[in-house]
């Protein structure tokens, strides 16, 4: 390169350090981003930089209007408009970098339904009530200024095997995805769906545990991590066996899985990974659900029970939030912290089940040695705005910028804006966690080769990525990996991050010339491994960041199969 376009280059990519996105303070900030008129019960990140967020269908108009010649929605099955017309959109396209929105087009209903990204990059979205509770709903991923792509229903052979309402989806390492639970179905299914493979295998522990919403993660050994009501078991999908049940979370008298919504992750895996970890946080006591019902609101948990889910007889360690929380929702950020948000401090979910809401910010580091139970949280005190509650049926996901968009609640039937303590919320927000303050400018990594823009990245297991970027202050020195979650119900499905292998050098090429050759600071190259098997990391798109210290880079994209 030559010197005047690099010093060009440099100057862009100082300014760029300079020019951070949040206002100065010690702990992020929380702002407002927009009313998209449609509650965001479930959202997904897609690789095009869009988030897709979805309501249920049957609750009456949304407060999203489609624009005229749009082709409205005629669903004689739905509950609520049965033979009339709906104009109005139950599902929303975002785009981040524009902050604007388009309303997408849904037929039957998604009410408490599941999903996951095909290796494809295509939503694949599944079940929900009554007329949609076989359904699976495909939406194609488009950028840029293409508005092409909108839902697709899908009919038999690719329908559901099994009623599914309350399910959850994890990606599985050959491509596929398991569908595990809903209401009364203790069972799982996997996609994609022939005409002769659609069956429903029994799997009896959803049923003496919870079948709604289990937590389930993919284990580094291939298999299935499944947690339910307080229990967990190992299970071997590929020859339907529980290979491990793991000791109870607490004594019996919490439960931590819906209604009684706490949050589960599968903690950062290392580099070339021997152990993994999950964390779960929050819930509530078993006598919750009939409290509610009688118009009492105890608090919840603030206990979290943290296990080392490969090793052979482990147990729980028990930690504690600064705080009660229920429905929270616990996101991976770039750096390998979890990041908790919404939810409320008592009561449970379900429709008008809990009192007051959780306002405050927490984030968890898992690497922190243990000193106590509650030595690795930091609750923060971010500027900005006040979050709105975002309680039952609220939501919540990680950008590529490094931002945690939340969205939804109504803890109503129907969209209710007045005389409430909690209205139906159809609005986005954004926490920009502390690495976002502008103090933090000279230690952010800005990747600049392969460009952010430019669209995903291809990589292979066990292939090398060399990314190039510039760091005013300290040296970067790690390298992460984030699937983008489909979330919903206080549960990111298919949430998992991977530390890389990385190698980062001064970037040679950027030499300046003369005798004292030396590399222009700040400019570096680093050569990653990428995961070695698609047990690590399923196939499909993934964010890519590097860390300094506690400070990330914005992502790119990477497409690894
Ligand atoms: C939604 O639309 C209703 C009816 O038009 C209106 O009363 C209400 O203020 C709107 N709410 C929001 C949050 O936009
Ligand atoms: C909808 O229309 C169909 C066909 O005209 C009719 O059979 C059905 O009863 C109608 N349903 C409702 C709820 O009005
Ligand atoms: C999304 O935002 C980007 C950046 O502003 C813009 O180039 C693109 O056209 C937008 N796409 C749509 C569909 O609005
Ligand atoms: C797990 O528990 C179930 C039910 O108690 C039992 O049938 C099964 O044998 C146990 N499996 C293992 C591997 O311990
Ligand atoms: C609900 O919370 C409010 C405070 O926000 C409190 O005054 C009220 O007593 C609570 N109601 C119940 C039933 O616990």
């Amino acid at each position: 390169m030559k010197l005047r376009s690099f010093h060009h280059l440099a100057l862009l990519l100082l300014l760029a350090a300079y020019g951070g996105i949040a206002p100065a303070s010690a702990g992020g900030s929380w702002a407002f981003l927009k009313n998209v008129g449609v509650s965001g019960m479930h959202m997904q990140l897609l690789h095009t930089d869009r988030l897709i967020l979805f309501d249920r269908t049957n609750v009456g108009p949304s407060n999203l209007t489609f624009p005229s010649g749009h082709p409205c929605r005629l669903n004689p099955q739905d509950d609520w408009f049965h033979n009339t017309t709906d104009c109005t959109a139950h599902s929303v396209e975002y785009n981040v970098s524009s902050n604007t929105f388009r309303g997408l087009s849904l037929v039957t209903d998604t009410w408490c339904s599941s999903g996951h990204v095909a290796p494809d990059g295509t939503l694949v979205q599944n079940g929900g009530w009554k007329d949609g509770t076989r359904k699976i709903r495909l939406l194609r991923a488009c950028g840029g200024a293409d508005t092409s792509c909108d839902w697709a229903e899908q009919s038999a052979p690719v329908v559901l095997a099994a009623d599914r309402w309350y399910a959850t989806n994890q990606k599985l390492p050959d491509g596929r995805a398991i569908i595990v639970g809903g209401i009364g179905q203790p069972s799982y299914e996997f996609y994609p769906k022939t005409a002769t493979n659609n069956i429903a295998f029994a799997l009896p522990f959803l049923g003496q545990t919870d079948t709604l919403y289990p937590f389930v993660h993919l284990n580094i050994d291939g298999n299935l991590f499944i947690f339910a009501g307080n229990r967990a078991i190992l299970f071997d999908y590929t020859r339907d066996v529980i290979v491990r049940n793991y000791t109870m979370l607490g004594d019996g008298s919490d439960l931590r899985t819906n209604p009684n919504a706490g949050s589960s992750v599968l903690l950062p895996l290392k580099p070339n990974p021997t152990e993994a970890e999950v964390l779960i946080c929050g819930g509530t006591k078993a006598t919750a659900n009939d409290a509610a019902a009688h118009g009492h609101y105890p608090p919840a948990l603030t206990t979290c029970g943290r296990l080392k889910i490969t090793d052979e007889n482990p147990t729980w360690v028990v930690e504690e939030m600064p705080s009660p929380r229920v429905m929270g929702d616990m996101l991976l950020l770039p750096n390998g912290e979890v990041a908790i948000v919404n939810g409320a401090i008592d009561g449970l979910g379900g429709w008008e089940s809990a009192n007051n809401s959780n306002p405050t910010t927490v984030i968890y580091r898992p690497d922190l040695p243990f000193q106590g139970p509650t030595s690795r949280f930091e609750q923060q005190s971010p500027a900005g705005i006040t979050p709105r509650p975002r309680m039952y049926h609220s939501s919540a996901a990680l950008l590529r910028d490094g931002r945690v968009v939340v969205g939804g609640s109504n803890p109503h039937e129907f969209y209710v804006f007045e005389n409430t303590k909690f209205p139906t919320d159809v609005t986005l927000e954004a926490f920009s966690p502390y690495y976002l303050d502008v103090a933090n400018n000279g230690l952010r990594p800005n990747i600049f080769n392969p460009s952010p823009k430019a669209g995903p990245v291809k990589v292979t297991y066990r292939g090398k990525l060399k990314l190039q970027f510039f760091a005013r202050d300290g040296v970067p020195g790690s390298v992460t990996m984030v699937a983008p979650a489909y979330t919903t119900h206080a549960f990111s499905q298919n949430q998992r991050q991977l530390f890389l292998t990385v190698d980062v050098k001064p970037l040679q090429a950027f030499k300046v010339n003369g005798p004292d050759a030396m590399p222009f600071p700040g400019f570096y190259e680093a050569t990653v491994d990428m995961p070695a098997t698609p047990i690590l990391a399923p196939p499909g798109y993934y964010m890519l960041f590097v860390v300094n210290g506690r400070i990330p880079s914005q992502g790119i994209w990477v497409h690894i199969q």
